[in-house]
């Protein structure tokens, strides 16, 4: 395998490389205090409030992908390849405000300033994806910026507004388009990335058989997808992560295929590439899906990170569990499938051998007279953890219960299936009385904790009461719970 030791990207208007870059570097931090870009902003560093929000292009297919991401946990070695747009590159040629930009000056958008480049990188990429959207689209795409003053209102009508004052196609990055990806295809030369000091090293393999032998070789190394939960380990807790292995831009990882059984996707789709995927077969799955972290987050975290990762309070694992999803792991050449729910052994614990990694997730097609439902009990309706969340999916055959698989999140040290509350349910008819008792059951389940996100309490009786909920919502349509924003 030949090796290269410089990571290379587009910044802006110009192409550069970087000779060493280490495992730990992020992009924010090269943007501010190597390049001098400084409006991109450093606020929370944990990919919370989008101070920081840039623009990074990829390939994708023939073509080229612009996203919204999070540079404070962005590492500069994922980005090989790509090109970082800032918000000092969005002026028009003549210097003058962009169309986003001067939609936030009429609309009274900013306030303090701080927090504006982001909010503008966020609009902008909407802009381009959406150029008339709606108070709603405007609202998902904005979850992951926060304003602690002007408040939303003015900036939600500047994000509406935004067309009013151009277009995008004759936008800069849309005019430019053929040129990057021409750049963009000399950049990717085929050969992995080795880079940064011994100590603190980074890894770009150049494709999936290569990142197999580099782990194999290197079982220790911490592999990175989105690095919106290794981002942190850095920011936060200054934790050592060499040598890292970036993957997140590994093609055949980012594949979805669809076969007559199911779905497979690779473990390096984000959950913006798979939502596509949950509106045309999982639409029960939707409203979950965009409360999954904001907008920034769904773009670079991956489906298989939040599984890899072995967490009790993931977003995607009870749903998954719930639909009798199964995983496939990779050694070098071999591989094993395991279905999902045995993978999480105990805390901490996942079922994965030494240098095996998570390859892909296969999610079965619900069958006829399956029901399902995903729920996320959080303190913030958006960009937040889950003090518990449920995956349920009920088969009913006339009014009979024939099948019943229910995982949780939050209620125990892994996510897990609520094997009383199913057994409850199964032979039982499709009545309140049967999902009052399956709730019972489920006391003999779980025994979750207490700590700050919510105590064992609430967390056993918010449970409980989402087994009734998904009843109700199936019984009578108009049981729905009323919402703020209805
Ligand atoms: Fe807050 Fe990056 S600094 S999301
Ligand atoms: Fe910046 Fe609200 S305008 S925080």
């Amino acid at each position: 395998m030949e090796l290269r030791s410089d990571i290379r990207f587009l910044l802006n208007g110009r192409a550069v490389s970087v000779p060493s870059v280490s495992a730990s570097q992020t992009l924010l931090d090269f943007l501010r205090l190597e390049q001098r870009l400084t409006g991109t902003k450093e606020g929370c560093a944990e990919g919370d409030c989008g101070a920081c929000t840039v623009l990074v292009g990829r390939l994708s297919g023939d073509g080229l992908k612009y996203e919204a991401v999070n540079a404070c946990i962005r590492f500069l070695a994922s980005l090989d390849g790509c090109h970082i747009v800032t918000v000092e590159h969005i002026r028009g040629a003549d210097g003058g405000l962009h169309p986003v930009q001067q939609a936030m000056v009429e609309f009274h958008g900013s306030q303090c300033g701080f927090c504006t480049p982001g909010f503008v990188m966020s609009l902008y990429a909407l802009w381009m994806e959406t150029p008339e959207p709606t108070e709603k689209q405007v609202e998902v795409a904005l979850q992951g910026n926060l304003c602690r003053c002007t408040g939303y209102e003015p900036i939600i009508k500047a994000a509406v507004a935004v067309s009013r004052y151009g277009t995008p196609s004759s936008d800069y990055l849309n005019e430019t388009r053929d040129g990057i990806v021409a750049e963009l295809k000399v950049l990717k030369d085929g050969k992995r990335v080795v880079t940064g000091p011994a100590e603190n090293q980074a890894i770009v393999p150049a494709d999936l058989d290569d990142f197999a032998e580099v782990l194999v070789q290197n079982p220790q190394a911490t592999i990175v997808a989105g690095a919106t939960d290794v981002g942190l380990w850095v920011t936060k807790f200054l934790k050592p992560i060499s040598p890292a292995i970036h993957i997140n831009l590994l093609d055949q990882l980012k594949q979805i295929e669809m076969t007559e059984a199911g779905i497979t996707l690779g473990a390096g789709v984000s959950y913006s590439d798979f939502l596509p995927m949950v509106k045309a077969h999982f639409p029960f799955m939707l409203d979950y899906w965009n409360r999954i972290a904001g907008w920034q987050v769904r773009n670079m975290g991956t489906v298989g990170g939040n599984i890899a990762n072995g967490s009790p309070i993931g977003d995607t694992p009870p749903i998954l569990i719930a639909l009798n999803a199964s995983i496939t792991l990779r050694r070098g050449a071999e591989r094993r499938v395991l279905p999902l729910e045995d993978y999480f052994i105990d805390y901490g614990k996942q079922d994965l051998r030494e240098g095996e990694f998570l390859e892909s997730v296969q999610i079965p097609l619900p069958a006829k007279g399956q029901i399902n439902a995903a729920y996320k009990i959080s303190k913030r309706r958006d960009e937040d953890i889950s003090a518990v969340a449920a995956g349920i999916c009920v088969t009913v055959d006339g009014d009979k219960i024939t099948a019943a698989r229910i995982a949780l999140g939050g209620m125990a040290a892994t996510p897990k299936r609520a094997a009383e509350a199913e057994a409850a349910l199964v032979g039982q008819p499709f009545t309140a009385a049967s999902f009052d008792a399956a709730a019972e059951a489920m006391a003999k389940d779980f025994a979750p904790l207490t700590d700050w996100r919510a105590s064992s309490e609430y967390r056993m009786k918010s449970a409980q009461n989402l087994l009734r909920r998904f009843f109700l919502e199936q019984d009578d349509a108009t049981a729905m719970p009323v919402r703020l924003n209805a």
